[in-house]
């Protein structure tokens, strides 16, 4: 028997299907006995079925029928357990050709419903051709760490869009992953330091989190460029910003984070992007957000120069103050470096 579900917890899937249309990943959703209820565009792509088909079909009737049974019990396994489930099996798709796949599940609760989101990826050409698997699918072990601490913070609702999150930075630029982490650590150091509300470190949080979530719309080739970008490359990037806030917009329950994360390369004197806002006309959580964005960046290793040193770093930050940076929360942020309790 198929579930109905509530207009919240729909308004969050669909942000999550947009995130995963975007990454390339197939995606479902489906009830705890693998109906399907909802999926994206490369779900159709990958199973070479239409959407009202997938839609009155099951997730074991995607499975070869020798793989069948290890995905009844994979769909057991998932139901009990507490964190993502990953593993590999096969598909058929319409057609009759067979597909090697990687299966990452989450079980997602809502009040009393529990429903799980299976992405998709396709590894045929990996098995084929023999070729390893690149092993780094996770982060390093002390990330890990200080990513699961900061998702213990998280509401439950968000958990699933950093999850999408590392997926998609992983696959698109291991950098963003790293810089996430701790653009989140130095914004919530600054936030805690100027005595800004709970709710509102909540907020920062995950507008950190997810602030360049829109760089999955600006092509690898040009993110991982080891030299300097010519105009029309750097007008490219200059539309992440944006392309972040669009992603986070459909889901009407984090509203709160658009503002923060749509305007962090705005700089203080008006010159910044996307709409070149002035002073105090840019948020709060943008402003904060920028310092610790820059900062990170600049005491980073990147594709195109090694990182600076502390000194350094805070010098070029210094020298920006009143320019790119609003100059009382930087005065706060060079507080909060000097005990060496944040670097
Ligand atoms: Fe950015």
């Amino acid at each position: 028997m198929r579930k109905s579900i509530s207009k919240e917890i729909a308004l969050v899937l669909e942000g999550y299907k947009h995130i995963s249309e975007m990454a390339g990943s197939a995606m479902f959703i489906h009830d705890t006995d693998g109906w399907i209820f909802d999926l994206n565009k490369n779900a159709e792509h990958l199973t070479g079925y239409t959407r009202g088909e997938l839609l009155r079909m099951n997730v074991r009737d995607l499975h070869t029928s020798i793989e069948k049974k290890v995905s009844n019990k994979k769909l057991a396994v998932i139901s009990r357990a507490k964190k993502q489930v990953a593993f590999e099996s096969k598909f058929k798709r319409k057609n009759g050709r067979v597909i090697d796949v990687r299966i990452k599940a989450d079980k997602f609760k809502f009040k009393k419903d529990f429903f799980i989101i299976g992405i998709v990826k396709d590894i045929t050409a990996y098995k084929k051709f023999g070729k390893k698997r690149r092993k780094k699918r996770d982060m390093p072990k002390h990330l890990n760490d200080k990513f699961s601490k900061l998702l213990k913070h998280l509401g439950a609702k968000y958990i699933e869009y950093a999850h999408v999150l590392v997926d998609v930075a992983e696959s698109r630029d291991p950098y963003t992953v790293s810089h996430s982490i701790k653009v989140t650590n130095y914004a919530v150091a600054l936030a805690r330091y100027i005595g800004l509300s709970k709710e509102a470190i909540e907020v920062l949080k995950i507008s950190a989190i997810l602030h360049d979530i829109g760089k999955i719309g600006v092509k690898p080739s040009i993110l991982m460029k080891p030299s300097s970008l010519n105009e029309e490359e750097y007008k490219e990037v200059r539309r992440h910003p944006i392309l972040s806030a669009e992603i986070i917009k459909p889901i009407k329950l984090m509203d709160e984070l658009v503002p923060i994360i749509k305007h962090h390369h705005e700089n203080y004197n008006g010159t910044g992007y996307p709409d070149g806002l002035k002073g105090e006309e840019i948020p709060l959580g943008a402003r904060i957000l920028a310092i610790a964005d820059v900062y990170d960046a600049l005491t980073t290793d990147r594709a195109y120069r090694k990182a600076y040193p502390f000194g350094k770093a805070t010098k070029i930050m210094t020298e920006a103050s009143g320019k790119k940076f609003d100059p009382v929360l930087l005065k706060a942020f060079m507080a909060c470096l000097r005990p060496k309790k944040i670097r």
